[in-house]
């Protein structure tokens, strides 16, 4: 993608699914968020252009296997799943899953205790693939969070399991819904390039480095978060 005559390459396609506030949104038609002026940085750093492409969240790894995308930043965990497949860079975030209910459901304090109930998850997320293995757990596939969010509140399902950022943002835009007391496992998020694309991926974990030294992340963090 993007190759000049002189073999530099000049312009990457960024993939990601800007339905992942605030790591990745739309507003007024642009793709805004944490991620997206992590990865701005990151490209001034490094010295080349870049394109976002968005696309749905299950759609990323395909699109960057088959080199339609040069690289995935969409706040994804870099799970050994996905390790077989693409190479993560340093992580930039850690986070975990959480449970959100209604408000007048009791506590759930373990994942556990969702046995037996009905849970929405965004298809593909690492959510779905927590939720899926618990025993016991109706499971219902959302494509985007907000949908999810809508059928809890208006009672369809008892919970919907997210990230948790994503889902600190829920709770502040929506009413009478909140975040149970269970915490899941870390996870870590990173940006994923194709795996014979060193180059890039070494490019991106020094300019993160320096981001990291420089407090051009830490102003990041403070910004979004
Ligand atoms: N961290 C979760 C995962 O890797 C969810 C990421 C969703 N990101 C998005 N941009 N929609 O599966």
């Amino acid at each position: 993608c993007g190759s000049s005559d002189d073999g530099n390459v000049k312009k990457i396609y960024v993939g990601t699914n800007a339905e992942f506030a605030p790591f990745e949104f739309l507003k007024d038609g642009k793709t805004v968020g944490f991620d997206m002026e992590l990865i701005e940085e990151i490209s001034k750093e490094i010295g080349i252009d870049i394109e976002i492409k968005d696309m749905s969240f299950d759609g990323l790894l395909p699109a960057l296997q088959a080199k339609k995308i040069d690289m995935i930043i969409a706040g994804m965990t870099s799970t050994e799943e996905r390790k077989k497949s693409v190479n993560f860079t340093n992580s930039y975030y850690i986070a975990n899953q959480v449970i959100i209910t209604a408000k007048e459901l009791g506590n759930i304090a373990t994942f556990d205790e969702l046995k037996g109930k009905k849970v929405g998850v965004i298809l593909g997320f690492t959510g779905d693939v927590v939720v899926s293995k618990i025993d016991g757990v109706e499971v219902k596939k959302y494509n985007a969070g907000y949908v999810a969010i809508m059928d809890l509140k208006a009672g369809k399902i008892d919970a919907v399991v997210l990230d948790s950022e994503p889902a600190k943002n829920f709770i502040k835009n929506n009413d009478g819904i909140k975040i149970a007391s269970a915490k899941g496992d870390k996870e870590e998020y990173a940006m994923a390039v194709y795996k014979d694309n060193i180059e890039l991926l070494e490019k991106i974990n020094k300019a993160l480095m320096v981001l990291k030294e420089n407090g051009t992340y830490d102003g990041l963090l403070k910004k979004w978060f």
